[in-house]
């Protein structure tokens, strides 16, 4: 079956055509227009910007992609949630298209795209393809959403828990905005952490309780951490706040206190000198911060997840959201799964589709397709606030 995917939710236009089987997902063509560039200068995404931006790419992209390839059997596209200036081009776009070329047109919730970013194999061909086998368990975590997701068959879903405030993409950007790091935060907070100390600083760890020296999901039946599979990150993000306003981090390379980090890597815009910290071992520099505040936020996802896991005993869990391209969060979790979970398989996204892209509303909408669950061009409306 040959799809067309459109994705326009957030600050990403993309558009993807791909053949579509029980064999797996071969992407024929994708194109994506990101507006990293123009947001940047923001510190986060203009939502009327970025709707002006997906309307005047996403004709020229739908062309390109068509261009000297089949006639799609379906259009899929993604509908919501996310922010109304983008999702409504994208659902008029396809919703014309339907009309125009009779075309049975598909609406999916982005995070369903999400967690079938999974199924696209090495490269985007279906060889390597990785099967979603249920009962699954789904963590996405984007930078509008953190939740986990229960399906107990495919298209059932269950939202065991998810984030009462920020969303864990939300708090590496914020964050990142706090260090003087560009939007997105996520990637240039991890590009740092690798060199740094992750237990240089003890932030803590929303909705985990500390017992001895390990943070753990607290079992009891009362109180803000009490035992469910909620998360926060608000907090997280103002203790950050309170650190950095109370210990100005080192502006440059102390070679006597790291010599393995590089110059340059430092904080910007705090008062002490170099030479104040020349004799200071227990400096901490922005690498180390940076470390430390992906362990807190690793830490969260992946105890939650564990806690969910164990209780519901998933053949697959998934890791989805442009958080999953955090490399220590994938690390971590497959080293838990293996250790708790001996018949549970992970199944990560290649990196190229962890951040929102059209292919992986394709697949979320090939399901939907051979199931006949199409809406009328008539029908579809954009919903920004569309819960799973
Ligand atoms: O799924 P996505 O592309 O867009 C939404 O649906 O929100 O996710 C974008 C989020 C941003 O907050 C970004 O900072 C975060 O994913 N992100 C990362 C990494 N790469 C992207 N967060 C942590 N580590 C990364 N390597
Ligand atoms: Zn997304």
């Amino acid at each position: 079956m040959i799809i067309l995917g459109i994705e326009s939710s957030c600050d990403d236009t993309s558009v993807a055509l791909l053949d579509c089987s029980s064999k797996g997902f071969f992407v024929l063509k994708e194109i994506t227009a990101s507006q990293i560039e123009i947001h940047k200068k923001y510190g986060g995404v203009v939502p009327e910007v970025a709707g002006r931006m997906h309307a005047e790419k996403i004709v020229p992209l739908i062309e390109e992609v068509l261009k000297n390839q089949p006639k799609p059997d379906s259009i899929v596209v993604s509908s919501g949630p996310g922010l109304i200036t983008g999702l409504i081009v994208g659902v008029e776009s396809a919703r014309t298209l339907s009309y125009s070329l009779d075309i049975p047109l598909v609406s999916v919730n982005h995070l369903e795209g999400h967690i079938h970013s999974v199924e696209i194999g090495e490269g985007g061909l279906s060889a390597g393809r990785q099967e979603i086998k249920y009962p699954a368990l789904a963590l996405i975590a984007s930078g509008g959403h953190t939740e986990l997701v229960l399906m107990k068959k495919q298209g059932k879903y269950q939202v065991l828990g998810k984030t009462r405030d920020d969303a864990a993409g939300e708090c590496f950007d914020k964050v990142a905005k706090l260090l003087d790091l560009p939007y997105p935060g996520g990637p240039q907070i991890s590009k740092l952490g690798k060199n740094g100390n992750s237990k240089a600083i003890d932030l803590p760890r929303p909705m985990l309780v500390r017992r001895k020296s390990e943070w753990v999901c607290n079992e009891s039946k009362g109180g803000l951490n009490r035992d469910n599979f909620d998360f926060s990150f608000s907090g997280l993000k103002t203790a950050c706040l309170y650190y950095l306003q109370k210990n100005p981090l080192c502006n440059k390379t102390i070679p006597d206190c790291h010599p393995e980090l590089d110059s340059g890597s430092f904080s910007q815009g705090n008062t002490k000198k170099d030479s104040d910290f020349r004799q200071n071992d227990s400096c901490v520099n922005k690498n180390d911060f940076c470390a430390s505040f992906e362990q807190a936020v690793t830490d969260v996802l992946v105890k939650k997840t564990i806690k969910a896991a164990l209780k519901h005993k998933p053949k697959t869990v998934i890791l989805g959201g442009g958080v999953s391209a955090n490399k220590k969060l994938r690390v971590t979790l497959e080293k838990e799964i293996q250790t708790n979970l001996e018949n549970t398989k992970l199944l990560l996204p290649n990196p190229k589709y962890s951040m929102d892209n059209a292919s992986m509303i394709a697949v979320a909408g090939y399901y939907k397709a051979k199931k006949k669950k199409f809406t009328k061009w008539n029908k579809i409306d954009a919903n920004p606030n569309w819960e799973l």
